[in-house]
């Protein structure tokens, strides 16, 4: 029998194994956990589905987050008013709340809203 089969088997194995391990699939957990946050911390203001439909409503309006006007920010943009807030807005600084890693599962989520 030559080499390839069982080097094949052992690659096919280990691809199988980092799939099927619980937290490999480091996108998926990362929504998930950015779901949790953004029900927790945003939901509120942002409403369900970002669109800023919230139970609370505030001047200036709660940004919609399905809206061009958030979307054709960079990420980079995004990351920084949340960690930072907006001055003269209810839009908080969450830095001293949430972890850099936080901030990036929230967001991550909050961009798979349907547009
Ligand atoms: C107390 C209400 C409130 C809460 C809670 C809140 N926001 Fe906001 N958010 C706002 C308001 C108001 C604006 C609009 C600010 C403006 O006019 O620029 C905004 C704007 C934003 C924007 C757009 C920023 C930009 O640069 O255009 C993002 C992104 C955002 N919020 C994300 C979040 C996330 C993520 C959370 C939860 C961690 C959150 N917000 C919690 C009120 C809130």
């Amino acid at each position: 029998m030559n080499t390839a089969f069982p080097v094949a088997c052992g690659i096919a194995m280990i691809c199988w194994l980092a799939i099927s391990t619980p937290g490999f699939a480091a996108d998926e957990r990362n929504l998930e956990r950015g779901k949790r946050l953004y029900e927790k911390y945003c939901l509120a203001c942002h409403g369900p589905k970002g669109r800023g439909d919230g139970a609370t409503q505030f001047v200036p309006p709660v940004a919609d987050l399905t809206s061009s006007d958030v979307l054709l920010k960079p990420d980079s943009r995004l990351l920084k008013s949340i960690h930072e807030g907006k001055p003269n807005t209810a839009m908080d600084a969450w830095t001293s709340r949430l972890s850099d890693e936080a901030i990036r599962d929230v967001l991550a989520y909050v961009l798979t809203f349907p547009r």
